[in-house]
């Protein structure tokens, strides 16, 4: 039976991944629809709606349907019997996310979490290292919003603070965990502050305002401002954090001597770009700042490009022979892939496991330097050297 559990494992994390993209679906695509919603607003002609209160409203067409949302400036004159709350997808997504972390992560900290090159710690440490970031990642940010609280001047000022609190948490990011693992910490950083968002000042607010009008008495407004000063936080998070998390799957990003910055970079291209969305429902287009965001993309390409390495102009010296390829694999990577650690299913402890997957190999631990995990068993640039000769020579 453990045996499976590998195996097991693997499909929780193949499960967790999918529910984790279902719901995060869910959860961005509302916020995405109603940021549109918001910005794209009419206000109302009809006479009755005008008297009824109604600030905004707007013909769509979609699924066959004829849609006729309105937005009411403070609140109907009656509170409907039934109310439908949004907010399942926000929690959902932060538990799934949580739970793959979990998985793909806290059950392999010393693997996973951990590059002895960039910080070296346990484990254990590790563990408890990213957890305490998830934590105080929301509560400097808590910090930040209260410090300031709400309004047009209080609002500037949290943004730009924001912005740099950003920038100092995804550098500390790459300073402790592995490059991979810092990009996702840094995303899920980000990520949990907009669910505890949602959990601790959104929902709370909402039902405190309804609690109010049902007693008959005027809401605070204090309520409906930080409602608003964290749901647009929210939308300029969204498309950072979905890059922290897609991030993972690319080497070239967090492999690079600089990735701090690569990170900065792509997150703050991504928050301009949903600006100038955001800018375009008011049909007010910042072309400026979608300019610069991707601006600031394509110059994260360059910074990213790696460096002529001096594999690639070895290809006139002499190929490894198999022998001291099986040397190099038994030394670098058997441990985590033999018959009883088997990461992705990969084993390399027989001659014809190294040999069938010779094109797996190369890729890994030559071209994208993937392997060994976060180079757990130090592997020497002259040894992927010899294992890039020995592919060359005898590739299928
Ligand atoms: C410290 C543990 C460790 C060492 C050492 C290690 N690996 Fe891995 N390997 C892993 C883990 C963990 C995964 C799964 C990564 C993931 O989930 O993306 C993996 C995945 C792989 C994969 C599958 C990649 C994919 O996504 O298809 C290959 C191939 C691989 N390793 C080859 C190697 C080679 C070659 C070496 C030696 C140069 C090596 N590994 C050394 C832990 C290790």
């Amino acid at each position: 039976m453990e045996y499976l559990l590998p195996y097991l494992l693997d499909w929780c994390n193949l499960l967790l991944r999918w529910l984790h993209l279902i719901v995060g679906i869910a959860w961005i695509g509302a916020s995405f629809y109603f940021v549109w919603l918001d910005n794209s607003l009419v206000p109302p002609t009809d006479k009755k709606m005008i008297d009824d209160g109604v600030s905004g409203e707007l013909w769509a067409v979609h699924g066959g349907g004829f849609y006729n949302p309105q937005k009411y400036l403070n609140a109907p004159p009656k509170l409907p019997s039934h109310l439908h709350w949004f907010y399942w997808e926000a929690y959902s997504a932060w538990l799934t996310g949580f739970l793959l972390f979990a998985v793909a992560y806290l059950l392999n900290p010393s693997v996973m979490l951990v590059d002895k090159n960039i910080f070296d710690m346990s484990g254990n440490v590790a563990v408890i290292a990213s957890l305490a970031y998830l934590g105080a990642g929301w509560l400097v940010y808590d910090a930040i919003c209260r410090i300031f609280g709400v309004g047009d001047k209080a609002d500037k000022k949290v943004a730009l603070c924001l912005v740099i609190y950003v920038i100092l948490a995804s550098y500390l990011a790459c300073q402790i965990f592995s490059g991979r693992a810092a990009f996702l910490m840094t995303g899920a950083m980000i990520a949990t502050i907009m669910v505890a968002n949602v959990f601790f000042w959104i929902i709370p607010g909402q039902k405190k305002v309804i609690k109010s009008m049902e007693m008959g008495e005027a809401p605070d407004p204090i309520h409906g401002q930080r409602g608003k000063q964290r749901s647009v936080h929210n939308t300029f998070f969204t498309l950072p954090v979905l890059f922290a998390m897609v991030s993972n799957h690319y080497s070239m990003l967090y492999n690079s001597t600089h990735h701090w910055l690569i990170l900065v970079l792509m997150m703050s291209g991504g928050a301009l770009i949903r600006f100038y969305f955001v800018s375009r429902h008011k049909n007010k287009p910042n072309y400026p700042a979608l300019v610069f965001g991707i601006f600031l993309l394509i110059i994260t390409i360059f910074i990213a490009a790696p460096a002529p390495s001096p594999a690639n102009t070895s290809a006139s010296t002499t190929p490894a022979s198999f022998s001291q390829v099986k040397t190099i694999i038994e030394e670098r990577c058997v441990v985590c892939h033999n018959g009883n650690i088997a990461n992705k299913n990969i084993r390399l402890d027989s001659d014809e496991s190294i040999q069938s997957q010779m094109t797996l190999i190369y890729q890994q631990a030559v071209v994208t330097k993937i392997m060994p995990m976060n180079n757990a068993t130090s592997i020497t640039e002259d040894e992927r050297r010899l294992l890039e000769t020995w592919y060359k020579a005898n590739q299928p």
